[in-house]
């Protein structure tokens, strides 16, 4: 039986999403210690009181609430807005996808402005829709001029992250509310939020085709139990609990981010040593010379690689590979795992999270020990 016939045939041709890779697999290709700084994720784990609460919850056995009702009130403690806007997913991926599902019919258009996170385009496909790239400058600024040029009858979602991954840089309130003017629907992506303080959550009120996404994996350590939020207009945030899966947030999740928002203090602390160790990591990395970082309001920094292949150590074995490339590798072989993206326009690009000082250190060193 010729299964693929019967699979969607856009389906069939998408490309994969390139994830990152966990850290069982890391350790096997490297000898040693592990200082992992490709996913963005938060070096101090989440807050001791996500394990306590995890092992005394007595419902495992019991279905999550389809109505996220605690999980939503105390959200709109956190965010300050109404509970009637907060919709909780499987990670922000989950809402990505949902605002997806709710606005797209095969063949709708939405845009994407690369360099930028690879879900949007993703998850695009998978809902059969059509991504529209808007490139951004040369300093990774949102050509508002170039997405009002493409916008069609078909245009319905425009994807911003702000601060954007892997570039770092965030979208002002202006460009936002131009977005807003063109009628389609605007998600902006906060995923990195308390990484920079700057918000357009408090707009959605105001607009009906505003969304905000956020998230508790990075600035909260709960990427692996994925939970995430988006505040919505109450019009949309009604359709999308009709069409999420009732179930969609499991209890260990629910009960993390209660114990979590119970002890801000600590993660707030924990913000505060991520972002000082951004600035300080920025630095370093700029001694270097050889390395361009550039402005980051979130918890990674992207460079841009200015080294010959020749002044590389053991450039033989890939020679046709771009710098960039070549030195992830050779990171990898210390046991430093870093982004590296095989994208034409990040070619010569690495992106590398913030971990603790001692990972800044061990970075920097082996970085000159490369180069
Ligand atoms: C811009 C952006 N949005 C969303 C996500 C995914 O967040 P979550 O773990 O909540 O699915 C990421 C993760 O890297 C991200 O960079």
């Amino acid at each position: 039986m010729n299964i693929k016939k019967l699979i969607r045939p856009e389906l069939a041709a998408m490309k994969s999403y390139t994830p990152i890779e966990p850290i069982e697999i890391l350790g096997q290709r490297a000898e040693g210690r592990i200082i992992k700084l490709d996913g963005n994720e938060n070096p101090y784990g989440c807050s001791p009181r996500v394990y306590q609460a995890l092992a005394s919850y007595p419902y495992y056995h019991i279905y999550p609430d389809p109505e996220q009702r605690k999980l939503r009130q105390a959200l709109e403690k956190y965010t300050g807005l109404n509970q009637e806007n907060i919709i909780c997913g499987g990670g922000s991926d989950e809402l990505i996808d949902l605002t997806l599902r709710l606005f797209l019919q095969p063949g709708d258009e939405t845009i994407n402005c690369s360099p930028t996170f690879g879900m949007y385009p993703f998850s695009t496909e998978v809902c059969g829709g059509k991504v529209v790239d808007v490139p951004r400058d040369k300093i990774f600024v949102v050509d508002l001029v170039g997405i009002k040029k493409v916008l069609s009858e078909k245009t319905k979602v425009i994807f911003i992250a702000s601060p954007n991954n892997p570039t770092g840089n965030v979208i002002t309130e202006q460009g936002i509310l131009e977005l807003i003017g063109t009628g389609r629907i605007v998600v902006v992506d906060e995923a990195y939020f308390e990484f920079s303080g700057v918000t357009m959550a408090d707009l959605v009120s105001s607009y009906s085709n505003l969304i905000v996404l956020r998230t508790f994996s990075k600035w909260a350590g709960l990427a692996g139990l994925r939970i995430g939020y988006g505040i919505f207009p109450v019009e949309i945030a009604s359709y999308l609990m009709k069409i999420k899966q009732p179930y969609n947030v499991n209890v260990a999740a629910q009960a993390a981010v209660l114990a979590s928002l119970a002890d801000i203090d600590y993660l707030r602390n924990n913000v505060a040593k991520i972002v000082a160790e951004r600035e300080r990591l920025f630095g370093k990395l700029k001694e270097l010379k050889w390395l361009k970082p550039y402005p980051s309001s979130a918890n990674f920094i992207l460079c841009s690689v200015h080294c010959r292949s020749d002044s590389l150590h053991c450039h033989s074995e890939r020679s046709e590979e771009s710098p960039a490339k070549e030195i992830w590798h050779q990171l990898q072989k210390k046991g430093i795992f870093i982004r590296y993206f095989d994208s034409p326009r990040l070619r010569d690009y690495l992106r590398i999270s913030v971990g603790k000082p001692e990972d800044t250190d061990a970075l920097i060193e082996a970085l000159g020990e490369i180069c």
